[in-house]
């Protein structure tokens, strides 16, 4: 069986993921981290535990499964001249201690774990009096849709938990607030996009794997919902608006 780190280790992740790095930038300026110990789950590149470290967290933590992503973490860090510490490990099993973080943040990371003991995890590394924050990619906006698009092609693949509220607070409590952000992610045209998509990004790498011969069909029906959203190109490309999910637990 594959584990999560092979399975993030196809492709090449920080190609794709700084298309969509705006969110992560976004949370660690709104969430007021100045003097706050963080900790960022499913940190990848460690777009946003370096962020977070930007606008002056106290400490900052950035834990993953794929080393690669890691070493890409600490030389992004290194640049930025920003102290991160980084530790390899799966998320439902993070080696720090209870009560660590006033806040725990993961974009676009959590959700790739088993909910339970995910969210079970990040509650338990959270103080009292603060949050867990996560981002995930909304059923309406690009990427739901491109999953939604995929789905014929994967029957019997779970449905996710993290595109709509009232799944969301079915699993992670009642007190889960849930509310839709939005930002805008430029890219040359669909076709590019699509491409960059099954060289670089592990989901859709593995998934065209899997499919073989199936997959040129799958590709064409990607590349008609890009198209759908992205809209009429401008001078510098398209400017495509992506919706994505912010859920906060409090600690
Ligand atoms: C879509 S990327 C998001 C990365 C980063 N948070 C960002 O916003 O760019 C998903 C990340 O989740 C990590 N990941 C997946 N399952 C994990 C697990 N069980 N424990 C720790 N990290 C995990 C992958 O290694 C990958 O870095």
């Amino acid at each position: 069986m594959t584990t999560a780190a092979e399975f993030w280790t196809t492709g090449d992740y920080a190609v794709v993921g700084d298309l969509w790095a705006q969110p992560g930038r976004d949370l660690a300026a709104t969430l007021a981290v100045r003097d706050r110990d963080v900790v960022d789950l499913a940190t990848g590149t460690g777009v946003t535990a370096i962020a977070a470290a930007r606008h002056g967290a106290r400490s900052v933590t950035g834990v993953d499964v794929t080393p690669d992503l890691l070493r890409e973490a600490v030389r992004r860090s290194r640049a930025a001249g920003v102290d991160v510490t980084w530790i390899e490990a799966d998320l439902t099993d993070v080696p720090l201690p209870t009560d660590c973080a006033d806040l725990v943040t993961s974009t676009f990371g959590l959700v790739f774990a088993e909910p339970g003991p995910a969210l079970a995890e990040a509650r338990r590394l959270v103080r009292p009096g603060g949050r867990v924050v996560f981002t995930s990619w909304a059923a309406e906006g690009l990427f739901g849709r491109i999953r939604q698009a995929l789905a014929p092609y994967f029957p019997g693949a779970p449905e996710p938990w993290h595109e709509e509220r009232d799944a969301i607070r079915s699993l992670a409590g009642a007190d889960a607030t849930v509310e839709v952000s939005s930002f805008t992610m430029t890219i040359e045209s669909p076709e590019q996009f699509v491409s960059l998509l099954e060289r670089f990004s592990a989901p859709i790498v593995n998934g065209a794997a899997s499919l073989g011969d199936a997959w040129p069909s799958a590709r064409r029906d990607l590349v008609r919902v890009v198209e759908e959203v992205a809209g009429d190109a401008g001078p510098d490309g398209h400017r495509v608006p992506v919706d994505y999910l912010v859920t906060t637990l409090s600690g």
